[in-house]
């Protein structure tokens, strides 16, 4: 497995690879891989003749600079995995080479960067977009694979593909859940031990929305979620929304004919975790 610093080199590495009509296969990490991030790996090494994964700790994408500074770097372990995953190269630029230059870049996603995580990260998703068409440009990939615990995050790179009219397939692969369902995270490893067994608390909670969704009203269950998570002493709940799937937009009280995907962030201590769950299929 190689591993490249440099976007030149990696750019040529793909195109060269290309030339010989080979698929290329790209899965974005900022590292600290788990098992989730493995499985991205998987999918695209089965779909491609060939797999780069980038780790790249993205500062434009965090609102908070405490989140930035405690965010696990782990690369030799990341290597290791990858290694094991059968990927073909890692791409792990310095910032510098990303960003030569200060960003100024301003996306417009309409309303799908205003609402649930965009609404409590503010500029989190114009950060997202920045990196992703900046890596796109470098690996140039066929495909580039994203999980769907970040939901949004995929409606974003999604809209971001068409709005640029990028010439690369999205491929997004279910949610890995721990054997308990708390959905695989980085953030999973800052959990204290007690913290930790409550935890699956926010997929149990996913589960019952899904088993109520049918016969009670949006805001009733909305309320029901709230009091479930926020009467357990670790658990805040950040927001519970139940939106179109393709939208994002929340539904409101008329439940429409269309798939809907609740969508909930729970503070635990200083840990913030996302999960979600379509309802109606
Ligand atoms: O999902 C992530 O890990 C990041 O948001 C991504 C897509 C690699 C961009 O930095």
């Amino acid at each position: 497995m190689e591993i490249i610093n440099n976007a030149a080199e990696m750019h040529a590495w793909s195109k060269n690879r290309q030339k010989e009509g080979l698929i290329v296969g790209f899965v974005p990490t900022m590292g600290a891989l788990h098992k989730g991030h493995i499985e991205l790996v998987n999918h695209s090494v089965k779909e491609n003749d060939v797999t780069v994964c980038s780790i790249f700790v993205n500062p434009v994408q965090f609102n908070n600079p405490d989140d930035l500074e405690k965010y696990p770097r782990t690369f030799d372990q990341d290597v290791a995995m990858l290694r094991d995953a059968a990927c073909d190269l890692v791409f792990y630029p310095p910032v510098k080479e990303m960003y030569p230059e200060p960003v100024t870049r301003q996306y417009d996603f309409g309303i799908l960067d205003k609402v649930m995580e965009g609404r409590y990260r503010p500029g989190h998703f114009n950060g997202v977009a920045i990196v992703v068409k900046k890596l796109f440009d470098i690996v140039v990939p066929n495909r580039a694979y994203f999980g769907e615990k970040d939901f949004q995050q995929l409606a974003i790179i999604r809209a971001l593909a068409k709005q640029e009219t990028l010439d690369v397939e999205i491929v997004s692969c279910p949610i890995v859940r721990e054997p308990d369902g708390l959905a695989m995270s980085t953030r999973n490893v800052r959990l204290s031990k007690v913290q930790r067994v409550h935890a699956s608390l926010i997929y149990n909670t996913l589960l019952f929305a899904k088993k109520m969704y049918p016969h009670t009203q949006p805001d009733e269950l909305k309320k029901e979620v709230e009091q479930r998570i926020n009467n357990n002493p670790y658990m805040q709940l950040e927001y519970f929304e139940i939106s179109d799937t393709e939208t994002l937009e929340p539904i409101g009280q008329v439940k429409p004919p269309k798939p809907v995907i609740a969508c909930i962030a729970v503070y635990m201590g200083e840990v913030r975790l996302i999960d979600n769950m379509i309802l109606n299929l």
